[in-house]
């Protein structure tokens, strides 16, 4: 089974090509409309989970916790709703509201477990060997 860490350093990198796509599609058109989803793409998707995943790579008793798979399921969950309805409604779709609504709240459930598995987690000091 692929670790955690894996799984969010495989989907931080799918969502650094997504965001610095709408970076270029921004800079070639000249219209920078879609400024909030290309940031969000980049720091959301791609710096936030890259993070994530150096954290769980640095601690693997933290992530071999159930939780820490629950953490990349709702975090992921969220994203994939919110970043996509983010941009849609940029471009004048406001039937994606709800959608960036409920995604929003998924991924900030995820962000407020991965600040829980953090502050639990005992001899963080320790890289690799934290219990
Ligand atoms: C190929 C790569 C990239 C391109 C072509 C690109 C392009 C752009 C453009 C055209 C803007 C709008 C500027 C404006 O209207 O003032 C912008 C804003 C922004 N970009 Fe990028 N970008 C890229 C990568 C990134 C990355 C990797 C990050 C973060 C990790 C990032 C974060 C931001 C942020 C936070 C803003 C908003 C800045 C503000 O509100 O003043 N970008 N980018």
């Amino acid at each position: 089974m692929m670790s955690i860490s894996s799984l969010f350093f495989r989907g931080a990198v799918l969502w650094f090509v997504a965001g610095t796509s709408v970076g270029m599609q921004m800079g070639l058109s000249g219209n920078h409309e879609f400024i909030d989803a290309h940031a969000h793409l980049n720091l959301l998707g791609w710096v936030s989970s890259a993070l994530s995943g150096c954290f769980y790579a640095l601690h693997p008793t933290v992530a071999a916790k159930r939780r820490a798979w629950v953490h990349f399921t709702i975090y992921n969950a969220g994203l994939v709703l919110m970043l996509p309805s983010l941009y849609l409604v940029q471009a004048g779709h406001a039937w994606a509201e709800p959608l960036l609504q409920i995604g929003s709240s998924l991924t900030w459930a995820g962000v407020i477990l991965f600040a829980i598995l953090v502050v639990t987690a005992p001899s963080l000091g320790k890289v690799g060997v934290g219990k």
